[in-house]
């Protein structure tokens, strides 16, 4: 494997079969029979903000699916084209370029290039190229981030900023959390992570994963999808629902932290994507979440009532460590803070 152009390198070699390495057991492959075509995740039009339909759609979403698709977010569509184009010309670097930024290679812990998930600890890889962004400060990122998307990324979380506030308000709420204070801001939002993900045209791809069986450790992770398609969320019975692209749409998922935060009322929801035979797929997830540093557990609001903590209090930093430190292994993260 030329380790600086990961599968995508794989990919444009022209490969007849998958190579063996990423051949998934059975029970991770993706087969329709588990797909649950007539389902859908909501799509909510945020145009009309203050109408509090909206704000219920959102909370009910939450609760129900842990997954949704937001329109009319206030985030310009130019601004999404834009991370789109600067996904395609990073991983479009040559190789040597990104092999620079591999784990072994790179500057900072915060700037990282990879394949799959966690090769040290997978038994099968994923179909899967990425470049992982911790965001800390502007200056880090103008010193550090590639300089062919740096702008970009910049820009986009900027004016994603509103529309996450706005969210999180509204999910806030409906737990009797009435006012984000300085501390519920730095858990619900206190750092940011920015992937782009790249899903090369698989020679087999039934036979493995673009991503395997996962939920995300974050509070909200807003997901910025091409045209292609290929996420798929669980849903009732095992089944797969499949999310749609939607022209100028962001998804929307709960992450661990909100799961543990409000005390299993949202639901961080366990998702995967499938390869595809005959595209290449990107996407661009922005993984809002509580600083490494902080607390998280069940809040006080929300068991005021005299409802029992499902989840005890853990160190941020612990939980992402201990999710980093093994493969994709569906929804059992969540089992560090019980
Ligand atoms: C992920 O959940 O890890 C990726 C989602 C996607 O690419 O659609
Ligand atoms: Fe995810």
């Amino acid at each position: 494997i030329s380790k600086g152009n990961g599968v995508k390198g794989l990919s444009e070699m022209g490969l007849k079969s998958l190579p063996k390495e990423y051949i998934q057991p059975l029970e991770e492959r993706m087969s329709m029979s588990q797909i649950m075509p007539q389902e859908s995740i909501p799509i909510i039009d945020m145009s009309s903000w203050d109408d509090p339909n909206v704000a219920e759609s959102i909370c009910n979403a939450a609760e129900k699916w842990g997954f949704f698709q937001i329109t009319n977010h206030g985030v310009p569509i130019e601004v999404l084209e834009s991370v789109k184009e600067a996904t395609h010309r990073f991983f479009g670097l040559p190789a040597e370029e990104k092999r620079k930024l591999l784990k072994e290679n790179s500057p900072s812990n915060n700037v990282r290039f990879g394949t799959s998930f966690n090769p040290e600890a997978e038994k099968a890889l994923e179909w899967k190229d990425y470049l992982s962004l911790f965001y800390v400060s502007e200056d880090e990122a103008s010193a550090l981030w590639p300089p062919v998307c740096r702008d970009q990324v910049l820009e986009y979380m900027k004016s994603s900023e509103a529309v996450i506030k706005r969210l999180l308000e509204a999910l806030m709420k409906r737990l009797n959390v009435k006012e984000i204070d300085e501390m519920k801001e730095s858990v619900l939002m206190g750092s940011k992570r920015i992937n782009f993900n790249y899903y090369p045209t698989c020679p087999n791809p039934e036979l493995t994963v673009g991503v395997g069986r996962h939920s995300d450790v974050s509070t909200l992770t807003i997901l910025l999808q091409d045209d292609i398609g290929g996420l798929y969320v669980k849903g009732d019975n095992d089944r797969w629902i499949h999310v749609p692209p939607v022209s100028g749409s962001l998804v929307i998922n709960v992450g661990d932290a909100l799961q543990i935060m409000s005390n299993g009322r949202y639901k961080s929801i366990e998702h995967r994507v499938a390869a595809n035979g005959s595209k290449n797929r990107i996407s661009v997830p922005i993984f809002v979440h509580p600083r490494p540093c902080d607390m998280i557990g069940p809040f006080p609001e929300v068991l005021e009532g005299g409802e029992k903590a499902a989840y005890k209090q853990v160190l941020y930093s612990d939980y992402i460590k201990h999710f980093f430190s093994k493969a994709h292994d569906g929804k059992n993260t969540v089992e560090f803070a019980k």
